[in-house]
């Protein structure tokens, strides 16, 4: 097999760990991004980042197309749940931030991965997204925000296929209910479902397998949607070209302001 280079968001635990294991194995160079050095793994490259951050994912974006210009493989894993709201210093939404802003950014600004696997849940309605209130101001709570993040993470995939569809093959997938560290800071309601899920969801090594079925023999689309090893269509209205370009203009009018002004400045409003 022709030796790869991969860059793994979220590889210093979860499923990102476990792929970015698989694929050290086969001596393919890995790439991680996490917060955490204590876990990445060795003869990984790690680059340190907090991916909430504009700035951080513009810092990782330069270092890898300066140090690493032929990524094949770009697999977006980050994730982190709040029960209550944050809000990053650029002043966006903390879930929104890490969950899909970090991966607009990385999708968008390396130089050309000819696979994009992005690991969420894709073909939730389109309502999921607050059009007026994407930073969730007025009614905030996690598991809205995560399924909004999702939600925009299928967009992205629409978008960036229309656009970049005969470079990059853009892949989303749900990978069901895996028992990974599943970081976050919950209430007690929330914790109680999260253990729930680490008890009884699939080990992280049977989760990854059709994450890795899917690096090694891509499919010819330039956008697909799986969840585990079955193809969802990505010709319904959940994928819809409209809404994706709407949140493509909606998410290039709030990173704007916040990368010509100094950090902790407020976006612009989005809607
Ligand atoms: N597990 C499931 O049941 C499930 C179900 C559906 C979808 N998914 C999706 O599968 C993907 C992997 O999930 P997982 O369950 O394997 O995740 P996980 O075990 O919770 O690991 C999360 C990863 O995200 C990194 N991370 C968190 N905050 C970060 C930040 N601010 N900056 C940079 N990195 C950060 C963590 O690194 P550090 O600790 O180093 O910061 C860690 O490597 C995610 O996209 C998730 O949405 C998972």
């Amino acid at each position: 097999m022709t030796k790869k280079t991969l860059l793994i968001t979220g590889g210093t635990d979860g499923m990102g760990r476990a792929l970015a294991r698989t694929y050290l194995e086969r001596g393919d160079t890995v790439v991680i991004v996490g917060r955490d050095r204590s876990k990445a793994l060795p003869g990984a490259t790690f680059i340190p980042a907090d991916l909430s951050l504009i700035s951080e994912n513009q810092r990782v974006i330069e270092t890898v197309n300066a140090e690493f210009p032929a990524v094949d493989v770009l697999v977006l894993c980050a994730r982190y749940f709040r029960t209550n709201r944050f809000v990053t210093a650029d002043g966006v939404e903390g879930t929104f931030a890490l969950d899909y802003l970090s991966r607009f950014l990385l999708s968008h600004g390396l130089n050309g991965p000819g696979l994009i696997v992005n690991v969420s849940g894709p073909g939730q309605p389109t309502n999921l997204i607050r059009w007026h209130d994407p930073m969730l101001e007025r009614a905030y709570d996690g598991v809205t925000a995560q399924f909004q993040a999702g939600k925009a993470n299928d967009l992205l995939g629409v978008e960036f296929a229309a656009r970049h569809g005969g470079r990059t093959r853009y892949v989303l997938m749900h990978p069901g209910g895996v028992s990974t560290s599943l970081a976050g800071e919950y209430d007690a309601a929330t914790a109680a479902h999260v253990a729930a899920l680490k008890r009884n969801g699939l080990p992280v090594e049977e989760g990854i397998k059709p994450i890795v079925a899917l690096i090694d023999e891509p499919p010819a689309e330039p956008l697909s949607a799986w969840v585990r090893e079955r193809r969802i269509s990505v010709t319904t209205p959940a994928f819809d070209r409209q809404a994706a370009s709407r949140l493509h203009d909606l998410t290039l009018k709030l990173i704007t302001p916040s990368a010509a002004l100094p950090p902790g400045t407020p976006p612009a409003p989005s809607s």
